[in-house]
This record gives structure tokens, sequence and C-alpha cells, in this order.
């Protein structure tokens, strides 16, 4: 059962998201190909999601264009709303620095590398084992959960999924938003922990 001071993270991949920095804010979904996406989810984990979890126990990692990763740890000054976020993003790509992000140049493969060294990881996706029975596995101080954005994984994410053979697990049937997965999770932990 996880303890307050247990990690869950979330691995976002957008494999075209620009990494240059340079969206319209007026036009995210175009102009950002879809850091939209990114911004609801982000608020979805550190604003509305949470109810009895500590912020500080929830990350989020979303690779970009599959060149670097940007982290979000909890901070008291995140902004709500996806302009707010957009404008953050927008600023650490292009150099400047935000006390809730980092950035690290690298792939998919060497984030996954790198995080399954310290945490469990599962790949979301409908048509895995469900949620409720693996429940009881989720046990070690970290985990992180795997989605893809609108259109699910691309052909390469499925080849690192392949190749470090990460489980997959479901909500359901039902295709639900990335942010209301990431709601969904937080939401079934925090039973386990009342
Ligand atoms: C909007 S969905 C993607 C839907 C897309 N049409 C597809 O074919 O995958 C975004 C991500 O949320 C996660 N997801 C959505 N519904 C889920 C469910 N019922 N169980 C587990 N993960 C889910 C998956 O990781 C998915 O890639």
């Amino acid at each position: 059962m996880p303890r307050q001071s247990n990690l869950i993270r979330f691995i976002l991949i957008f494999p075209n998201l620009p990494t240059s920095g340079k969206f319209i804010l007026k036009d995210l979904p175009g102009s950002g190909k879809r850091i939209d996406i990114l911004c609801r989810c982000l608020d979805a984990c550190f604003k509305w999601g949470p109810n009895i979890l500590n912020n500080n126990t929830l990350e989020i990692v979303a690779i970009l264009s599959n060149e670097l990763s940007l982290t979000f740890t909890s901070h008291k000054d995140m902004p709500l709303g996806e302009v707010g976020w957009a404008k953050e993003i927008s600023n650490v790509l292009q150099e400047g620095s935000c006390p809730f992000i980092s950035k690290t140049y690298e792939n998919l493969d060497t984030l996954v590398k790198r995080i399954r060294r310290i945490s469990d990881i599962w790949v979301m996706d409908e048509e895995g084992v469900s949620f409720k029975g693996i429940l009881n596995r989720i046990s070690h101080s970290q985990n992180s959960f795997m989605l893809g954005n609108n259109r699910g994984f691309d052909s390469y994410a499925y080849e690192v999924i392949k190749k470090y053979q990460i489980p997959s697990m479901s909500l359901g049937d039902t295709s639900y938003l990335g942010s209301h997965c990431i709601a969904l999770v937080i939401a079934q932990l925090e039973r386990l922990i009342t």
C-alpha cells in the first residue's frame, strides 16, 4: 500500500511536440502539436486530481519529439490552465529557468532505462490488465505510469515498451483523455491510503 512519501510519476509521450518552445498561445493544439494535452495533464496531476495525496508525491515527465524530457515537480507557484502552463514550458524550452520544471536531453529509451532503475513502470493501455487487479502489486516506493497522446503510442514507443517488457494496465474498455486517466489513477491510489 503506498504511503504518503511514495512517488507517483506519469510519463507522457509527445512524439511531435516542438522543442523550440515557439507556440502560439492562441493556438496551442495546432502550433504546439497538442501541447494543450500536456497542459491539461499538468492541471489534473497538480491541481484538480489529488484530494488526499500530497502534491510532493506526484511528478510528471513529458518526453518531447524523442529529444528531451521535461520533469514537473510540485511548487507553490505552479500555474492553472493551459496558457499558464504553456508560457512556463515555452520559457524553459527557450533556455529560461523555472523552479518546478527541469529539462534533460534524452530520448524515450534513455528515459525508460533511467526510470526503471528507481521505479516500477506500467504502460496505460485500454487492453492491459485491470488496474484494480494489480493494485496489490503497487507496493514499491515509486510507480510510474506511461501514457500516450491523443493518438496513443507511436511505433517507436511500442518498440521501447517491448524492449523493456513494460507491463500494461487498464482502467477499462473506455478510452479516456490522458488528464482523466491521471485523475483516475490518483483517485484509486488515494483509496489505498484512506
Ligand atoms: C486519449 S487516449 C488515446 C486514445 C487513442 N485513440 C488511442 O488509440 O490510443 C491517451 C492515452 O490515455 C491512456 N488511456 C486512455 N484510456 C485508457 C484506459 N481505459 N485504460 C488505460 N489507459 C488509458 C493510454 O495511455 C492512451 O494512449
